[in-house]
């Protein structure tokens, strides 16, 4: 049968020999399905991979389809056409929404960001498959601090830049930018590019997904030894300490220099009605957050579509793991300097003589109201829906 196809494929027939073969071809699928339904899954899945190799395949899946409407007019094998039609209504519930006529073992609900060739076998492409995937969000102004941000990253991270500045060539001339991954969308933020670029199905390949700002100062810190510590310690969420170049905001994010990992800390009196809740425990900033795959499955629905600052989200990671406390943590052995330079801020727009970076400001504070009262009221209202129904 894939012979027959294949050589009906290669001597490019003339109408009346095609006619022919497409005839034999048909008769042979129809006697194949009628004998038996394992063997038309093996069939049809022998020729396409014979066929796909050759620069034909296109050719030989038309051949099929012609084998196909000749049996479906053949009088004879009408009976055959009708158990194959039977035969192949496909209805799995438990594959991917909207996937459910498909055989489960084609269905491909998963994919990654690793590049390929045009050219060769897809199974030879990939001399590495990267474990883990590093992002960042970046203007064209900061490559400096990109650049040394991006050598701290082994040949083991998939490399993706977001750039909401247009800027993206200028990129090349550093000799990583030809294997990262560059996506550009003017003035968004990270949490608008991750909702809509690092969706779990498409990130699934990865371990542990960073999503980093881009003035971080990395000096002090390497990917793989964070790796390291963060499996060392099973934190599913976690950050590099902070060394604050200006001012610290939380104890529990600030480097602590006589540990490799720290999951509590104490805040001042009244932050925190127990020590095992945000920000005393629980919680780490969204400037350098660090997701397991697991937790990355969880956060991606956190994140709201028109909330695109993520203020508010720091505090409620810690529904996505169990127990958070001990979960989500800060890693003090590879750390970093938050330099706090004015960057996404300044794309803002000036409005009612206030600068842009106020503005900006102004939409993070609602936004984090907003996140709440949302996160609450959902919440309440599943509550309220669980008492209802027993
Ligand atoms: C095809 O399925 C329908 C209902 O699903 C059934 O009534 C019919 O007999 C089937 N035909 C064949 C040829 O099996
Ligand atoms: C990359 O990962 C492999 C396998 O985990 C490891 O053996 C290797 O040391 C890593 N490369 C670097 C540069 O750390
Ligand atoms: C502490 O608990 C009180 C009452 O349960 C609540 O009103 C307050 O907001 C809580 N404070 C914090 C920081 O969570």
């Amino acid at each position: 049968m894939g012979i027959l196809a294949r050589s009906a494929v290669s001597r490019k027939p003339n109408e009346g020999m095609r006619l022919i073969i497409t005839t034999l071809v048909g008769i042979a699928f129809g006697f194949l399905i009628g004998v038996s339904f394992p063997m038309l899954t093996s069939t049809k899945l022998n020729i396409p991979s014979q066929d796909l190799q050759g620069k034909n395949s296109g050719l030989s899946t038309h051949t099929l389809l012609n084998a196909f409407s000749a049996l479906k007019g053949n009088k004879d094998t009408s009976i055959e056409a009708k158990k194959l039609i039977n035969t192949s209504k496909i209805w799995v519930p438990s594959n991917p929404r909207g996937a459910e006529r498909l055989p489960p073992a084609i269905v491909a609900a998963e994919s990654d960001f690793y590049l390929r060739r045009l050219w060769g076998l897809p199974s030879e492409d990939l001399t590495i498959k990267q474990k883990y995937l590093v992002t960042f969000t970046v203007g064209y102004g900061q490559k400096d601090n990109v650049d040394a941000a991006v050598k701290k990253f082994s040949g083991n991270f998939t490399i993706l830049l977001f750039h909401y500045d247009g800027r993206t060539t200028e990129w090349d001339e550093f000799e990583w930018s030809k294997r990262a991954i560059h996506v550009s969308v003017a003035k968004q933020t990270k949490w608008w590019y991750a909702k809509r670029f690092l969706h779990p199905d498409i990130v699934a390949a990865y371990d542990y997904i960073f999503i980093w700002d881009e003035d971080l100062g990395v000096e002090h810190f390497n990917a793989e030894e964070y790796i390291r510590l963060v499996r060392k310690h099973g934190l599913e969420i976690s950050q590099p300490g902070l060394e604050p170049r200006n001012g610290l905001v939380w104890r529990m994010t600030k480097r602590r220099g006589d540990r490799e990992v720290h999951k509590e800390a104490e805040e001042k009196p009244g932050w925190c009605n127990s020590t095992l809740v945000p920000p005393c425990a629980a919680f780490i900033e969204i400037m350098a957050p660090v997701f397991s795959r697991d937790a990355w499955r969880c956060v991606w629905h956190l994140i709201q579509n028109d909330l695109v600052h993520g203020w508010g989200l720091d505090f409620s990671l810690q529904k996505c793991v169990e127990p958070a406390h001990e979960k989500i943590g800060v890693v003090d052995a590879q750390w970093i300097v938050h330099q706090t330079f004015p960057t996404l801020g300044n794309q803002g727009q000036a409005e009612n003589g206030k600068a842009p970076w106020q503005g900006v400001r102004e939409r993070c504070k609602r936004e984090w109201s907003i996140f709440s009262n949302r996160l609450l009221n959902a919440e309440q209202a599943y509550y309220k829906s669980m008492a209802s129904d027993p």
